[in-house]
């Protein structure tokens, strides 16, 4: 096994998936390994080594690769080897790696997947400049795919930076805050994993219904994501997350405990709506209190159930593919995403 090899197997949530089919599971690790390898020539393709150091830094980090593998599950429904597949995956990976250069500078964000983040290493113009060069990358990948490719690709780009804007520009009124919030994380999380399964269900030649309903379940799985991704944020050491805990604290973005917290009405809750009140985000002391405070709310409970009826809706959009093994994983990454630490 090759050093890569190791490293791939080493992190893989297939292996974390109940589908209880040793075959098909060996076969969907093989093909993550080819998605790294495509990912590694990917990044050499940089016309200059510094160059292929800074948009190689991230990905040679690491990370779920929850995207590659949810588009190999895609063109699981229809001919999984299909030529461009494996290319497929890789665009998922190189947008979703693009995101996170960018969205790092937003977040001043120091680590990312456990190394310096690319911003804190080289600054935030060449953090910037590299992100686009991914998302270029990804797109000169796209135009070699099926034809259906580049309108997915093209439209969820245009998603992840409207969901980051309507971040950024924030609810009209307060109490929009809510809906604000999902229509912001259907945007800027969810629209990644659905564009992740259609792109590899059409690159299969999967149905067109088959596509349909793996872009409910992904948008349901999503949002679903961006929730627990609030909930660790919150509950998690830095050390287990492979980011700053509380980072969204710190920035003053408000992930769903705290604006539930905002607009709920829980006894004792007052000191800490003092705090999330702070629109210049919290640091030191009050950064600490306020995550002491926010783990003990029954704000974090509220969050979970929120968290279960999406993954119900993903887990019901399931029912109009064809049972087998790419289901029962798809059905269990809902588990994944309810348990999942980090
Ligand atoms: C993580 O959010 C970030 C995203 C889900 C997407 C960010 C999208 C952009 C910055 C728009 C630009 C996109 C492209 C393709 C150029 P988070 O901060 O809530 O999560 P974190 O804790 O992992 O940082
Ligand atoms: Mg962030």
């Amino acid at each position: 096994m090759s050093a890569l090899t190791a490293r791939v197997r080493g992190r893989s949530i297939i292996t974390r998936l109940a589908v209880r089919d040793r075959a098909w599971e060996r076969r969907m690790q093989r093909g993550l390994e080819e998605v790294e390898t495509r990912l590694q020539e990917c990044v050499r393709e940089a016309d200059d080594p510094r160059l292929s150091e800074v948009v190689g830094h991230l990905i040679a980090a690491g990370g779920k690769r929850l995207r590659p593998l949810l588009t190999l599950l895609g063109a699981e429904f229809g001919a999984p080897r299909a030529v461009g597949v494996v290319e497929a995956a890789v665009v998922a990976e190189l947008i979703h790696t693009a995101s996170l250069h960018h969205d790092d500078v937003m977040d001043e964000a120091l680590i990312r997947h456990g190394v310096t983040s690319v911003n804190a290493r080289w600054g935030n113009t060449v953090a910037v400049r590299s992100g686009n060069w991914l998302l270029a990358k990804a797109a000169q990948l796209s135009a070699g795919l099926t034809t259906e490719a580049v309108p997915i690709q093209a439209e969820a780009s245009e998603r992840l930076v409207q969901g980051q804007l309507r971040e950024l520009v924030g609810p009209a009124l307060p109490e929009d805050r809510l809906p604000h919030y999902f229509d912001v994380i259907a945007d800027k999380s969810a629209s990644l994993l659905s564009l992740s399964l259609r792109l590899g269900a059409a690159q299969a030649g999967a149905p067109a219904s088959v596509g349909e309903a793996l872009a409910e379940y992904g948008e349901h799985l999503g949002v679903a994501f961006q929730i627990s991704d609030d909930l660790i944020d919150i509950a998690s050491p830095s050390a287990d997350l492979g980011k700053e805990q509380g980072k969204d604290l710190a920035v003053g973005v408000a992930g769903l405990p705290v604006l539930l917290v905002l607009d709920g009405a829980w006894p004792g809750d007052d000191e800490l709506r003092g705090l999330l009140s702070d629109p210049g985000g919290l640091r030191g002391e009050r950064h600490l209190r306020a995550l002491a405070l926010l783990q003990r709310s029954p704000a974090m409970e509220r969050a979970g159930r929120i968290m279960d009826e999406r993954l119900a809706g993903a887990r019901s959009a399931l029912a109009a593919l064809p049972p087998g093994p790419p289901r029962r994983a798809l059905d269990a990454l809902c588990d994944f995403v309810a348990t999942r630490t980090a």
